[in-house]
């Protein structure tokens, strides 16, 4: 793994959630999070070498943030230290993920939930993140079985791996970044589910190919000018899964879907993360 950045702060639980998501917004690869002695949190934050200097926390420092530590590290495999001490979690009312490493950890029991195995990677998209945990939950909910499913930024696979342990009848999921495509096609034989996976844009999608529900966890400002053609690739009445959002980002969200026309007919919350279900006309 290469070398990377780590930036230690000590944060107000009062404002825990809006430098958490400044953090991810910078790129961070992960928080690690940790009560410190004074009754604020201490969080460790990694990002790839070089990222965490340019992290400007300075419109916190007045509300209490304060920056212990910025260390950069040579190689290894940090996320071996936390796939370690990661336990498995519950995701929604069906499903359980595991990101632990596989060669070393017995699969837990899933009683009756659904068991998705997610080593966590630098991949995106352990599960632990809101974005994907708001995503996953509306795809449970939406129940669906039987539907052709575009995952969009497809990442570690977890909502392709998830949508066809929920029935789905086909997935496509492709990402920009190929490391992903290749950990997402990895994770996907962990879990005996065959994507189809590739490294690469939206356009590269064959030409006619229609989707009943397209899954989109990705930054509004990387797939805003994207969205028309992801909304084109809908069947009639087909939906669509925005996640990734901030609050605040709503009315311009919501705008870019409409004018594809589709419009939310569910939303779900975490801290500042908003998610949308989206549907087109029946
Ligand atoms: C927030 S992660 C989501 C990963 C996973 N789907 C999840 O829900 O956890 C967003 C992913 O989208 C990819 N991405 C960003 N812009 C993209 C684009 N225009 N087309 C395809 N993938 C993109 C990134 O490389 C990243 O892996």
């Amino acid at each position: 793994m290469s070398a990377y950045d780590r930036l230690t702060i000590l944060v107000p639980p009062a404002v825990e959630e809006s430098v958490a998501a400044e953090l991810w917004r910078r790129g961070t690869l992960g928080l690690e999070l940790a009560d410190a002695a004074d009754g604020r949190l201490r969080v460790e934050a990694y990002f790839p070498a070089g990222a965490g200097g340019a992290v400007d926390l300075s419109a916190w420092r007045g509300r209490g943030v304060e920056v212990v530590a910025a260390e950069t590290f040579a190689e290894r495999d940090w996320l071996a230290a936390y796939r370690a001490q990661a336990r498995p979690f519950d995701v929604g009312r069906r499903l359980r993920v595991d990101p632990r490493d596989p060669s070393a950890a017995t699969p837990p029991s899933a009683g009756d939930r659904v068991l998705l195995r997610i080593p966590a990677r630098t991949a995106f998209g352990t599960g632990s993140h809101e974005s994907t945990r708001l995503a996953l939950e509306l795809l449970e909910a939406l129940e669906p079985a039987g539907l052709e499913v575009l995952d969009v930024g497809t990442g570690s696979g977890i909502l392709a791996c998830a949508a066809l342990r929920f029935g789905a009848r086909a997935v496509v999921g492709f990402d920009l970044d190929p490391a992903a495509a290749l950990i997402a096609g990895q994770n996907a034989r962990l879990n005996a589910v065959a994507p189809r996976l590739f490294a690469g844009r939206l356009a590269a999608l064959r030409r006619g190919r229609r989707f009943d529900l397209a899954l989109v966890n990705v930054l509004p400002g990387k797939i805003r000018r994207e969205v028309p053609r992801i909304a084109g690739l809908l069947r009639r009445g087909g939906r669509a899964i925005s996640s990734g959002n901030l609050e605040g980002e709503r009315v311009s969200v919501l705008a870019a879907w409409a004018g594809a026309g589709l419009e939310p007919v569910a939303e779900r919350r975490a801290g500042e993360w908003i998610a949308f279900l989206l549907a087109g006309r029946p």
